[in-house]
């Protein structure tokens, strides 16, 4: 189906809609290539799972790997963990019958989760959370069977960090022998927690000390972005004034993200055949914070009161520097820098503030503009 808007939101995006990421591809590339796994960071929302899976459906990508895709975001356990393994193993074969058999000979801990239909005879893998009894043993299994494959595997587990949020605190070591052992596959771990990401994989008394190169995402440059948009403008027969890309690329310092949000709804507003000028864009941006207001205004009702002020004062100024200084608590008015201190800690636990160099500013651009009309 051709798709009528060109920017895309969503992790998957089809290639003619990609923009850019050469580089970055083609040295995830080359580090698979020569046997490096790989840990992918960067702040929230800059791309880090569509560069995997634009990675994935690169022609020499497909043509030398078995690639699995594992989102353990949702994931608290090492059975959790085995459930979104076998799934993604599971949706790279289900079309192929013969699969089956060689999977369930190697993964016998999940025998019992496969089933045979009795009145057309097809065969499915039914598993259930729950219903992974021996996990330990799964995952050997499914190491096992990954590295028994005719191809090379290309396992990508995204939210990695999650890892360190489960129950079981040995996980990270289990993985890591496990890992370790593996020749005929290669993994990427990407994660958005950069602070735990960095503290997994490059410290010392860490489980995955070394065990994998590192890459970190940046934003698209400036430049490329403008000439993707507007030649996706073009495509369809419409026009975008440069001038409107570039405001939209700033207001959000780059992010992937919320660019392609606002040039999503610019390209709805722009008529058939028409042009998109640079004043667009406030309405475009006031369109999208519409759209989320109601969940917005449940997120906010779940903050603290004290947290509540905080929040609405980084949001006033953007980036707010020197938040605990006396001049910042009396401007807005908060109780003390001690009781900011403690509302910081606390909206950071909720990954709504972005630091930098000590200084803050809401991680969502759309909800900070929201908060500041208020
Ligand atoms: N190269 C790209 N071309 C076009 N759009 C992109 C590109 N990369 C990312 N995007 C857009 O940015 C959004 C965020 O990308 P993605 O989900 O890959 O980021 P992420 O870094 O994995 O985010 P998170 O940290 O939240 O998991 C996507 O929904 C998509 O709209
Ligand atoms: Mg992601």
């Amino acid at each position: 189906m051709d798709q009528k808007n060109p920017f895309v939101i969503g992790s998957d995006i089809p290639v003619e809609y990609f923009c850019d990421r050469e580089s970055e591809v083609a040295l995830l590339q080359k580090h698979i290539e020569n046997g490096r796994n790989v840990v992918l960071t960067s702040p929230r929302r800059f791309g880090k799972s569509g560069l995997i899976h634009h990675l994935f459906k690169q022609p020499k990508i497909k043509k030398k790997y078995a690639t699995f895709f594992v989102d353990i975001y949702a994931t608290k356990s090492l059975d959790e963990f085995i459930y979104e393994m076998s799934k993604s193993i599971q949706r790279v074969y289900a079309q192929k019958k013969s699969w089956y058999k060689r999977f369930f000979d190697i993964v016998s801990t999940l025998r019992f989760a496969f089933k045979l239909d009795s009145s057309t005879g097809e065969p499915s893998f039914e598993l259930k959370l729950g219903e992974i009894k021996s996990p330990q043993k799964t995952l050997d299994e499914i190491i096992e069977y990954l590295e028994s494959e005719k191809t090379p595997c290309i396992v990508a587990i995204d939210e990695f960090q999650q890892v360190c949020e489960y129950e079981n605190s040995n996980v990270e070591a289990l993985l890591r022998t496990k890992i370790q052992q593996c020749n005929n596959t290669r993994f990427i771990f990407a994660g958005s927690r950069q602070h735990i990401m960095r503290d997994m994989f490059f410290s010392r008394n860490k489980p995955f000390y070394q065990s994998a190169v590192s890459m970190n995402l940046d934003v698209i440059p400036q430049d490329v972005y403008c000439e993707f948009a507007q030649r996706m403008f073009l495509n369809k027969g419409k026009k975008v004034e440069p001038e409107a890309v570039r405001r939209v690329y700033s207001l959000f310092d780059g992010t992937t993200w919320f660019v392609q949000m606002v040039m999503n709804e610019l390209f709805a507003l722009t008529p058939e055949k028409g042009v998109c000028p640079e004043d667009f864009v406030g309405v475009a941006l006031q369109n999208i914070i519409l759209m989320q207001e109601p969940q917005y205004r449940d997120m906010l009702a779940m903050f603290p009161a004290r947290q509540k002020m905080l929040l609405l004062a980084i949001a006033q100024e953007g980036v707010a520097h020197e938040v605990t200084s006396g001049a910042f608590v009396a401007k807005y008015g908060l109780s003390s820098s001690s009781s900011v201190q403690a509302s910081l800690k606390g909206l950071k636990n909720k990954l709504v503030l972005s630091e930098e160099n000590g200084s803050y500013r809401l991680s969502d651009y759309f909800f900070a503009y929201w908060l500041k009309q208020r």
